[in-house]
């Protein structure tokens, strides 16, 4: 067991790729938070059927105080936060489409939730990491490699969120806290199976295109990435931070 003994927050682990990490996770024996706006306790459920423990924090990453009372329960309940996984984002319910359609409002809610709910939930965790180190691991895209049209505003999120992992791991570095992002692909998850279905642009399906161009020519699920997460929570990547792993079946190479 990989992470015995150690308590990961993973925020949106309600449904699809955070749920993913959240059963992985416990499997290695880590405890879990779930911090999640939708309701997460069919995830506490499956943890606890992993044979771990795991509680759920009804949280909007996108404000700061509950992100921060978020973190002060997980830490009063497990008495340590040893990993962060930024999961939760806009995703499923944004409707592809000509960027002059999108609105102002629009852009700022996905930025808000997608890249400044990122910054609250470390800002959070970090008093309880910096006295003995820690992993933080931010989900991009590898949607800010591709250029996928219609979706600028969740592009330039997430552009953002490989940046600000950058400038995390030169400061965190100090603190022996690494800082990482993964960049999947179009992956099945709840949510992505979702967003395919409501492109308004003259595109083909998202999958489609990219199965087109990927070097490994099947779909992919959120357990592909399970294991490149738990590679970033563990010492096995003890010497490795502010990297961008990417896992889209080699569609993009950086
Ligand atoms: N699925 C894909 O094809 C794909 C591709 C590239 C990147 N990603 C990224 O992977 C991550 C997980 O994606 P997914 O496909 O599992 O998405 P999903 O839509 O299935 O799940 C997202 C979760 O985030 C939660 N969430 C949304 N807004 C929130 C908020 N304000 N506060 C707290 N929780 C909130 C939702 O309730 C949901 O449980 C996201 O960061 C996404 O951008 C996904």
């Amino acid at each position: 067991m990989r992470l015995k003994g150690k308590v990961a927050v993973i925020t949106g682990a309600a449904r699809g790729i955070g749920a993913a990490f959240a059963l992985g996770f416990a499997k290695e024996g880590a405890k879990i938070v779930i911090a999640d706006l939708s309701d997460g306790t069919d995830t506490v459920k499956k943890v606890e059927k992993a044979g771990s423990e795991a509680l759920f924090i009804r949280t909007d990453v996108s404000k700061e105080s509950e992100c921060i009372g978020m973190a002060e329960k997980g830490f009063e309940r497990f008495g340590r936060i040893d990993i962060l996984i930024n999961n939760a984002a806009v995703f499923a319910d944004l409707v592809l489409r000509p960027f002059t359609e999108i609105s102002s409002e629009e852009f700022k809610r996905v930025v808000e939730i997608n890249t400044s709910g990122l910054f609250h939930c470390t800002k959070a965790v970090f008093p309880y990491m910096k006295a003995k180190g820690g992993k933080i691991i931010n989900m991009s895209s590898a949607s800010i490699l591709e250029g996928v049209p219609g979706m600028p505003h969740y592009v330039a999120s997430k552009g953002a969120v490989m940046a600000m992992t950058r400038s995390m791991a030169r400061e965190l570095g100090d603190f022996k806290i690494n800082v990482n992002t993964i960049a999947p692909g179009f992956t099945h998850s709840e949510g992505g199976d979702k967003f395919d279905r409501s492109k308004a642009l003259p595109l083909p399906p998202l999958e489609e295109l990219q199965l087109q161009h990927r070097c490994i020519k099947r779909a992919a699920v959120p357990e592909d990435l399970v294991g490149t997460a738990i590679f970033l929570a563990t010492d096995d990547s003890a010497f490795v931070t502010g990297q961008m792993i990417v896992h889209d079946g080699g569609l993009s190479f950086h």
